[in-house]
C-alpha cells in the first residue's frame, strides 16, 4: 500500500519506520524541505520525503502527525476521498486555544475541515516510545490493544488492519465522536498500555 505520512517526528518517524518493515512504500513530509528528512528516508526502505501536498497525493492512507493546532495545515482537496489517520491530540498549553473544538472531539474537527476524507483516530493513545518497542508478532497470546475510531467503516477497516500489521491488537471503539471522546487526553485508553481484552473491559467497549 502507498502511505503517507504529514508529520514524521516521534509519533510519524515511528509510524514510517513500522510501515516500511511491513513493506509499504511510504512517503514522509514535515513543515520544512523535504531534505530536512533525507536521513530518515536513507535509514528505511521503500520511504521517500516529500512536501505535505505531495504525501497527501501519494497516500491511499494519509497519516496525519502533527501538533493538532496546526490542523489548518492539511491540505484539504489533495486528501479527497482519502482515509486518513489521525494520530493527534489537543494539548492546550502546546495548541493554544481552538474555538472549533466546542462539544466535538479533535478528529471531529479534522474531519471538518476534510470533508472529503474519511478520518480515524489511531495511534494517538500510546506514547511512541512505546508505539515504537511494544509491538509483538501477529499470534503472540498477548499483545497491546490500540484503539481505533472512525465513521466510515471502510476507512476503519484499513486502519484496524494496519495497526495489526504492526504488532498490536486493534481494538474498534466506535465513531469519531463517542470512540474519539475514550480516546483522548482524559478518556480511558489514553497513556493506557493494556492488552485489547483490558481495554475493552476499562470502557465496556463490546467487541465489534
Ligand atoms: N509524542 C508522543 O508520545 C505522542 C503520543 C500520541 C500522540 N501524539 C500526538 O501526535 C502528534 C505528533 O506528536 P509528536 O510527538 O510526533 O510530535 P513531534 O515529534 O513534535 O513531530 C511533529 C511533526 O509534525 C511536523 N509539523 C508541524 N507542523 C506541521 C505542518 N503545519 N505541516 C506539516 N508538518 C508539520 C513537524 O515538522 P517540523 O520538524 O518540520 O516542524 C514534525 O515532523 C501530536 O498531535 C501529539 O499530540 C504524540
Amino acid at each position: 500500500m502507498r502511505i503517507g505520512i504529514i508529520g514524521c517526528g516521534r509519533i510519524g518517524g515511528t509510524l514510517a519506520r513500522h510501515f516500511s518493515a511491513a513493506d509499504h512504500e511510504v512517503a514522509v513530509s514535515n513543515s520544512r524541505d523535504p531534505e530536512s528528512l533525507a536521513p530518515v528516508a536513507q535509514a528505511l526502505p521503500r520511504v521517500r520525503p516529500v512536501t505535505p501536498p505531495e504525501a497527501a497525493r501519494f497516500g491511499q492512507v494519509v497519516v496525519v502527525s502533527i501538533p493538532f493546532g496546526r490542523y489548518r495545515d492539511l491540505p484539504a482537496d489533495e486528501l479527497t476521498g482519502t482515509t486518513v489517520v489521525d494520530t493527534t491530540n489537543y494539548v492546550p498549553e502546546r495548541d493554544g486555544p481552538v474555538p472549533e473544538l466546542d462539544g466535538l472531539t479533535s478528529s471531529e474537527v479534522i474531519q471538518r475541515h476534510l470533508p472529503a476524507a474519511h478520518v480515524v483516530k489511531a495511534f494517538n493513545t500510546m506514547r511512541w516510545d512505546h508505539l515504537r518497542d511494544f509491538g509483538h508478532e501477529a499470534g503472540a497470546l498477548e499483545r497491546y490493544g490500540i484503539p481505533v475510531s472512525g465513521d466510515d467503516d471502510g476507512a476503519k477497516w484499513t486502519a484496524l488492519d494496519l495497526v495489526e500489521q504492526i504488532g498490536f491488537q486493534p481494538v474498534d471503539v466506535g465513531g469519531l465522536a463517542d470512540g474519539g471522546r475514550w480516546q483522548q487526553p482524559g478518556g480511558p485508553a489514553y497513556l493506557a498500555d493494556l492488552t485489547a481484552g483490558q481495554l475493552r473491559a476499562r470502557a465496556g467497549v463490546p467487541v465489534r
